[in-house]
């Protein structure tokens, strides 16, 4: 099982077309053709989308991926338009809202690893590879890896876990030269991220990227009538969030250790808790988990607070 413990329903904004829920944030089209991406407080964990919220996180994650796209414009230019709210939009979206140039998005998940754990490990132990490419024998949960990988992975529906894909696979779904540009652009956003949290006593496991491609020609934000081609070669763009810790492990250097687990930097509190048998829940159950204790919601808010605090290397207001 898994998913929503419960589905919030979209808040309705004039001039706003609601186009999706997801499991953290919220996106809309406005009367511009751009998209308006709201980053709630939800939290997920085992799978669900817990039905306690996590207040500040919709806006630390957003301020996060900010800093990360202006750090990285030099390498990658990024989907970002503005953070103004747009008109109507209630008060609390503020701080949490990007308009960004709707694109046309690249079907594959573009995953960096530089440490081995998670489906990368799965496969490892199986077959000394990761999507297909050979590692050395005897690393093991946290190992590091000799030198980053590219990983791509294709996106599953709701629920679902995305499915890791060779090289290869990826390159015949977007095209030799686009899965060139990827896992050359993944991977150097990758290396320069990783140094600037290792300066910060934070590992950067491994980190997921999409991008997507500027339209060109109709206007407006919605699909052309163009079929799935990928256009406009040279406007690769960044999307999506970046470098935050819902699409990145993020280590506190000084705990790592290979061979077990290793503590996550943000949701520890929250899994040893679920985990505990002071939640009462089975996360092998069909149950759907419980509301988090005040104590554990508000060890975890400050988590979030810290991780942007020690990355960007200024205080949270
Ligand atoms: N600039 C962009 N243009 C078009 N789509 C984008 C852009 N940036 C991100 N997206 C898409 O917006 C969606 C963001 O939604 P969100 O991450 O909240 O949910 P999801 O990925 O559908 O599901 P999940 O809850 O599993 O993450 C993704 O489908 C992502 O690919
Ligand atoms: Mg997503």
């Amino acid at each position: 099982m898994s998913g929503f413990v419960w589905k919030p329903e979209p808040v309705q904004v004039p001039g706003l077309v609601h186009l999706h829920t997801g499991k953290v944030r919220d996106l809309y089209r406005n009367e511009a053709g751009d998209l308006v991406m709201v980053a709630s407080d939800r939290i997920s964990a085992y799978d669900w989308v817990l039905p306690t919220e996590i207040p500040g996180k919709g806006r630390v994650l957003t301020q996060l991926s900010l800093w990360w796209f202006d750090l990285l414009a030099d390498l990658v230019p990024n989907h970002v338009l503005s953070t103004e709210l747009p008109e109507g939009a209630p008060a609390d979206w503020e701080g949490r809202t990007t308009i960004c140039r709707s694109l046309r998005m690249v079907p594959v998940e573009c995953v960096a690893r530089g440490y081995l754990t998670g489906s990368g490990l799965t496969e490892y132990e199986r077959d000394r590879t990761v999507c297909g490419l050979a590692l050395p024998e005897g690393l093991t949960d946290g190992s590091e890896l000799p030198a980053p990988i590219f990983t791509p992975a294709t996106k599953a529906a709701v629920g679902d876990h995305d499915e890791n894909v060779s090289y290869e696979e990826a390159a015949r779904r977007v095209g030799a030269d686009t899965a060139a540009r990827l896992r050359q652009t993944t991977l150097a956003v990758y290396s320069r991220a990783r140094e600037v949290a290792r300066e910060r006593g934070i590992i950067l496991a491994d980190t997921k990227f999409e991008f997507g491609f500027v339209e060109t020609g109709g206007g407006g934000g919605s699909a052309g009538e163009g079929g799935n081609e990928l256009v406009g070669d040279r406007d690769l763009l960044l999307a999506d969030e970046v470098l935050t810790p819902d699409s990145s492990r993020f280590w506190p250097a000084d705990q790592w250790e290979p061979g077990r687990a290793q503590p996550s930097f943000d949701k520890q509190f929250v899994r040893d808790w679920l985990t505990s048998p002071a939640s009462g829940w089975d996360r092998h159950s069909e149950q759907p988990p419980p509301e988090l204790p005040a104590e554990i919601v508000e060890r975890t808010a400050a988590k979030y607070i810290e991780a942007y605090e020690r990355l960007t290397g200024t205080a949270w207001s």
